[in-house]
């Protein structure tokens, strides 16, 4: 603040004691600053009378003088270094001479940017259908312009604004509503928003998530894909996960279709899609079997036995169940008379004779697929 001569205004003249008055001047008699800045009042007895005793500085009320106040040369000048708000008002000196005790009064404003405060300040989850509204108070000098915006719009609100509270409301918030609303405050001195968020829960946003089928029987090695659709608003974000297991190693997910490239046994089980939005979340699950052919092999898949010796051959299998056998002898349209072949895959015959010699074929059959195993029984006397 500059102390420049032409602000220099005869401002107060107080009669003092006994009806006689010293002639005291502030200059200048009003400052305005912006906050952080500095403003200095200079107090000074006029008319070239010689001050007497000390020159004193009060604030409204008699109240002290803030803090951030510097007294100059002889309590002359007063400084309100790099001014608050709340340093905003009046200054009184008294100051007295030859003539008696006087006083004048210099006014300070300090202005600032808008501070904005919004009650309830949110985030603000909400059902459907509920009255919202959301109040704005702003402090700031000059006195700040108040508006109302959703983030990512221009368009100006059309919001109630009363006592310099600048009320945003719904009488029954839709879930369309939701999303990010902006109060701002304007001044001379800038501009300052406050953002408060709006989630409105249940109704038509909130997401629904269904998948192509519930179950699925696949084949091992083959390639699956499940598809998840979901609805909502704004749209969902999908993602893919296994119930108590991470996901195959092999798998992509790509616009919510889940896919796992040959897959193993191990990958049967629960996959889940997940839908999430603002108004919350939706799964849907999908089972999964893996299946596989049988394979089947022969033990032992070589005999040596006398005649007369008992032969006990077991087919055995690996694969999806239930699993048949099916025994039979290479080359011959029959098994030999006495043999006889179980459920669970073995082939007996009790008492061998030289003529059961041979290559003998288990083949093991599911709904997938068959494998073959062979046996070969040598009889020798
Ligand atoms: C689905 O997403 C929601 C929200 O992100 C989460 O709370 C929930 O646990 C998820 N469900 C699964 C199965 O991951």
């Amino acid at each position: 603040m500059d102390l420049s001569p032409g602000v220099l205004i005869l401002c107060s003249l107080l009669a003092s004691v006994a009806g006689q008055a010293a002639v005291v001047t502030v200059e200048p008699r009003t400052a305005t600053v912006r906050q952080g800045e500095s403003a200095s009042f200079r107090c000074q007895v006029s008319g070239g009378a010689q001050p007497v005793g000390p020159i004193e500085w009060k604030r409204s009320n008699n109240q002290a003088l803030p803090d951030n106040a510097k007294l100059g040369p002889g309590g002359s000048v007063l400084t309100i270094v790099s001014a608050r708000p709340a340093n905003q008002g009046q200054y009184h000196c008294k100051a007295g001479s030859s003539a008696g005790r006087g006083s004048a009064t210099a006014l300070l404003n300090v202005k600032f940017a808008p501070k904005v405060r919004l009650t309830p300040a949110g985030p603000l989850r909400v059902r459907m259908g509920d009255p919202v509204s959301v109040e704005c108070r702003a402090t700031g000098r000059p006195r700040p312009k108040l508006t109302w915006k959703r983030q990512g719009s221009t368009l100006q609100l059309v919001t109630s604004e009363a006592n310099d509270v600048n009320t945003i409301r719904w009488p029954a918030i839709h879930p369309e509503d939701s999303g990010v609303y902006i109060c701002q405050g304007v001044n001379n001195e800038g501009v300052t928003e406050v953002k408060v968020e709006i989630v409105v829960e249940g109704g038509l946003g909130a997401p629904v998530a269904s998948v192509g089928a519930t179950e699925m029987t696949v084949v091992e090695a083959h390639t699956v894909t499940m598809e998840c659709q979901a609805s909502g608003s704004p749209p969902p974000v999908i993602t893919w996960s296994k119930l108590r297991a991470p996901l195959p190693w092999k798998h992509t997910v790509a616009n919510g279709v889940l896919t796992l490239t040959s897959v193993g046994r191990q990958d049967s089980g629960q996959y889940i899609c997940n839908a999430t939005n603002t108004h919350g979340y939706s799964e849907a699950y999908v089972q999964m079997e893996v299946e596989s052919p049988p394979y089947a092999t022969c033990l032992p898949d070589q005999v040596r036995l006398q005649p007369r010796d008992s032969l006990s051959v077991q087919c055995l299998a690996h694969g999806s169940h239930p699993i048949q056998f099916v025994w039979t002898r290479v080359g011959r349209t029959s098994l030999p008379a006495g043999a006889q072949s179980t459920r669970d895959g073995q082939l007996l015959i009790a008492h061998v004779k030289l003529s059961d010699s041979g290559t003998y074929k288990c083949v093991a059959t599911n709904h997938i697929g068959s494998s073959e195993a062979l046996a070969k029984v040598i009889i020798k006397a």
